[in-house]
């Protein structure tokens, strides 16, 4: 099983990042945690971060050929792309959507989610743990896909 995590612009900057809302943990420590929590669910995952919303679409097209699922945290393209959600329409891998903050309760620009028209799951709220039940919501999703292609 094969997942491609997707972050978005200045996730890189956790840790230094406003660490009143995105936590005092860096942007290396999350790339761990995903490792480790894909390796104990025994998926292979590859890991991209970009500040470009044309470098994350061109990453969710060629998930096509290369990946059964996506965890995504498309952080501020959230609320503006419509770009990386037809990426995401054209192709219909199961996935995940992540974000650290609870954007439910922050500014009204913040609650409007592109990406959830598509999105199957949305987590927000929980931090790094989000990430790792994201992780284990797709990994189980992708497998009960499988059985069902048998
Ligand atoms: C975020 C929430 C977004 O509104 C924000 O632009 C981000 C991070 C989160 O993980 O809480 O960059 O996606």
């Amino acid at each position: 099983m094969r997942i491609l995590v997707l972050n978005g612009p200045n996730l890189n900057l956790l840790g230094v990042r406003e660490p009143s809302i995105y936590g005092e943990k860096s942007f290396e420590a999350l790339e761990q945690l995903i490792r480790k929590t894909a390796g104990e669910l025994g998926a292979e995952v590859e890991l991209f971060q970009s500040n470009h919303e044309g470098a994350l679409v061109d990453k969710i097209q060629q998930a096509l050929h290369t990946a059964d699922g996506i965890l995504i945290n498309p952080a501020a393209y959230t609320h503006t792309s419509v770009a990386i959600l037809d990426a995401l329409k054209a192709v219909q891998l199961p996935t995940v959507e992540v974000h650290l903050s609870d954007i439910s309760q922050r500014e009204k620009f913040r609650q409007f989610s592109y990406v959830s028209l598509y999105a199957q799951k949305v987590i927000y709220g929980k931090g790094f743990q989000g990430y790792v039940e994201g992780l284990e919501w797709l990994c189980a999703t992708v497998k009960r896909k499988d059985q069902h292609a048998d």
